[in-house]
Formats: C-alpha cells, structure tokens, sequence
C-alpha cells in the first residue's frame, strides 16, 4: 500500500445491457440479502439505465449503492434517447464513463469523456473513469502512451484529481474475452496509472485515488488481483450477473 490512509478496496458489477425487468429486480433482491452489512468493501452496482430507478428502490437504505452505465454531458434539452448527470441525483450516486464500450461501440473521444466528467462532478455524482488499452496497442508497446492520453483527455483543465473519482484500468483486450490480464500485468498497469496521476497532479492525491481493475474477472482470479497493493478492486461485467460469483469476488477485497 502506498497511500498513508489505507484505500478501501470497490467492487463495480456492470450489467451492460443484459436483463429483463423480471430479472433485474430478481439479481438486486438476491445480491441485497447477500451484501447487507458486508464491511471492507464498497460495492457498486451498474444496472441498465431502465432499472436504475428499480434498483435505488430495491436496494435503498442498503449498503449497495447503484451506479449509472453512461451519462450526456448537457443538464437538459432536445437531446432525445440521453440522460443527463442532475437526472441520476437520486437514484445514482456514481457514473461509470469512458467505458471501452463507450469508446469503441459507440465512437466517443477523449473530449466526451472530459465533458461528461464535468459533468457528473457538477451534480454531485462520483465519477468512475474507465480507461485502457486495445490488443493491438498493448502489443505495439503504447500501453502506457494510450493510458496517458486517455487521462490527459479526461482531465483537460483539471486544476486537481477530484478526490471521490475512481479510476477502472480495464485493458480492451481483456474484455468479455475470457483473456484476463494477470495480477502481476494488472498490478504493473494500476500502478502506472497512478504513476500517470502523480505526474498529472500530485503524489497525494494520486495515492488516494481508487483504481480498480477490469476484464473477465471471475470467482476464480479475483483474489489475485486483491492481492495486488496497487489494485483496489476490479470492474466486473459478466460475471456480476451472477449474484454467487459476484458475491465471491467482493469477499476477496475484504481483508
Ligand atoms: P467482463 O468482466 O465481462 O470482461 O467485462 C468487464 C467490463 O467491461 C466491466 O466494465
């Protein structure tokens, strides 16, 4: 550990756009009776915008709290199909942004992400900023360029590391491939991005800041990964449909 305040570890499930309502509210009322009280570790969860409302129901008053999978950058207006950051205020307490998904599916830039990071920070909301590399760019050695650039980006006329923002490092490759980084490569690139927020910002903040660790980790590989002094927690997508596995990989982040 290299912060002075210990940094408790956060576990995100990200359902992408996977559930029927009847199964949305079946996974919150099991990973409900599962987590209530659980210590030691914040665990998030990112329902599909549809059940977002659903989800703030059912787990109100939990210890879970319940993310947004994407925001617009704008408060309000003819932007038909998008939601907007001071919408969540209630039923969201963090935004994921950035996700690859985002990024790849969808085309958005580094620009987007600075915008919606503005955003999500002027209503209130905890940004959960993800980043991370393609296949080819890992293979051409410019992990650590593209990580920069990603950071860069986001943070264009940042004076200081918003000190409730999470940082999710999930290299693109590894997503929803089965092709999981080791917790060596993970905690190797964790601790690059910290690197990357020192140098941007400041040593202190860069120690505070959360950066959690993302693609196909499973029950199996996640306490590789909270073994990793750099790797605070890890962005589930596949396996957080599943309240067991799901379950089993926040306990790994319990000391
Ligand atoms: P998988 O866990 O399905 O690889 O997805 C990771 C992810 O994209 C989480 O945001």
């Amino acid at each position: 550990m290299t912060s002075a305040t210990p940094r408790v570890p956060i576990v995100g499930g990200n359902w992408k756009m996977n559930t029927t309502r009847a199964e949305a509210h079946a996974l919150l009322r099991d990973l409900r009776a599962r987590f209530d009280g659980l210590r030691g570790v914040e665990v998030v969860i990112c329902p599909p915008a549809a059940w977002l409302g659903d989800a703030a129901d059912l787990l109100g008053g939990s210890s879970l709290a319940v993310a947004a999978q994407n925001v617009y950058w704008e408060p309000k207006g003819a932007f038909t199909g998008e939601v907007s950051a001071p919408m969540l205020v209630g039923t969201a307490a963090a935004v994921l942004i950035g996700h690859s998904e985002r990024r790849h599916v969808f085309g958005e830039t580094d620009e987007d992400t600075n915008r919606k990071l503005r955003a999500v920070l002027d209503a209130g909301l905890r940004p959960v900023l993800a980043i991370g590399e393609l296949r080819e760019e890992a293979e051409g050695g410019r992990t650590e360029a593209v990580l920069r650039r990603q950071l860069t980006g986001a943070f264009e006329g940042f004076d200081a590391l918003p000190p409730d923002l999470v940082v999710a490092y999930e290299p693109v490759w590894a997503i929803g491939t089965g092709l999981a980084a080791t917790a060596d490569d993970a905690q190797e690139r964790c601790a690059m991005v910290r690197a990357i927020l020192a140098e941007r910002f400041d040593r202190t903040s860069a120690d505070a800041c959360r950066i959690q660790y993302g693609g196909s980790v499973n029950a199996g590989n996640a306490a590789g990964y909270a073994a990793c002094p750099d790797v605070d927690g890890v962005l589930v997508g596949g396996a957080s449909l599943d309240g067991a596995s799901f379950e089993a990989i926040c306990r790994a982040f319990v000391a």
